[in-house]
């Protein structure tokens, strides 16, 4: 099965062909048209901004990408499209255009969850995956534990109360003034600080269950930050790798503590901030440490992309185009 994703929930236009064959998942072509550098001025995502790139963008990153792909539209047995959750301008740009497509090429189209394709990401990687699933999603909007306990059965069993964790790299980097987006700018800077030199709190580390918080994380940044009155590099870069640890205390703490708790075999992490070099090296050892398979995508694929999109249309179930409205607040 040949299956066309298209992915316009944020700020990231991306489409991508995926070829399916038994177990196998082949990406024969994909394209992210990113506008990070249209937002960076603005210190976050304009939503109508990125709506008007999404316009811009989309046919020629469907165009380049089936191009790359060598594949005709008569070879594409499905349209597999992110429907939610997102902006909602953002969202109805690649719905609409996977929508004429489906209709001008007559092909099954299938609406697909933004958060379950970010999981999804892992099934790119081809290796045997080991039921039930403990998987940390972690993105810019959400944080969330997810029980998988087949292909297409998930359950969410944890979620954060406040700030998703990518939320929190980007507001401490903002207060920093260090740059956009947070993650990877903070983990760049970590690099040359001191894990150890502030003592930030790690909220519900310990609490009797699998929810996260981290406002709390943040604001104490916040304090740090007022109480020191310094802004020089050195400062900023130990505030970042204080501030990376506590967080990633947190999720990987947490996550081994879900896997425990539901008895799984495999931990799985998807999402933006799974591109984290810190997080992911803690969470597999720790993983290993406590006798659970691991898994995660390659880094190119943790962010937005359209080709865990293809995935999960998959999986999904195809609906007639007329039936299918943008959710922007769509939950698992
Ligand atoms: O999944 P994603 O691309 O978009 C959403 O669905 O939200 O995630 C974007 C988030 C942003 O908050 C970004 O700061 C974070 O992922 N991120 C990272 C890293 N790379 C991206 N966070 C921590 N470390 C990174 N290396
Ligand atoms: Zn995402």
């Amino acid at each position: 099965m040949i299956i066309l994703g298209i992915e316009s929930s944020c700020d990231e236009t991306a489409a991508a062909v995926v070829k399916i064959s038994g177990r196998r998942f082949d990406i024969l072509g994909h394209t992210i048209s990113s506008q990070i550098n249209i937002h960076k001025k603005y210190g976050g995502v304009v939503p109508e901004v990125a709506a008007r790139n999404h316009i811009i963008n989309i046919i020629p990153v469907v165009e380049q990408t089936l191009h790359q792909a060598k594949i005709q539209p008569k070879q594409i047995n499905r349209v597999a499209v992110t429907y939610g959750p997102g902006l909602i301008t953002s969202l109805m740009v690649g719905l609409e255009t996977a929508k004429t497509l489906s209709f001008a090429w007559q092909k099954p189209i299938v609406a697909i969850n933004h958060m379950r394709a970010h999981i999804y990401a892992n099934w790119l990687e081809n290796k045997k995956i080991i039921f039930p699933v403990m998987c940390l999603v972690v993105s810019g909007g959400h944080t969330e534990l997810v029980l998988i306990k087949d292909n297409s059965k998930f359950k969410k069993v944890g979620q954060t109360l406040d700030d998703a964790a990518g939320e929190a790299f980007d507001k401490v980097a903002k207060l920093l003034d260090v740059g956009y987006p947070g993650g990877p700018v903070i983990s760049r800077l970590a690099k040359t600080g001191n894990a150890k030199a502030f003592n930030l709190a790690r909220p519900m580390i310990n609490a009797n269950n699998l929810d996260f918080s981290f406002s709390g994380l943040k604001t104490s940044v916040l304090y740090a930050v007022q109480k020191a009155k310094r802004t020089d590099q050195k400062f900023k870069a130990d505030m970042c790798a204080s501030f990376q640890q506590a967080a990633i205390d947190v999720l990987v703490s947490k996550t081994i503590k879900a896997a425990q708790q539901y008895k799984v075999k495999t931990i799985m992490l998807s999402g933006g901030v799974s591109a984290n070099l810190l997080l992911r090296q803690t969470l597999s050892e720790q993983a290993g440490y406590f006798g659970f398979e691991f898994l995660m995508p390659r880094i190119d694929f943790c962010t937005d992309n359209a080709a865990m999109v293809a995935v999960a249309g998959y999986f999904g179930q195809t609906k007639p185009y007329q039936k299918i409205k943008v959710d922007p607040n769509l939950s698992l």
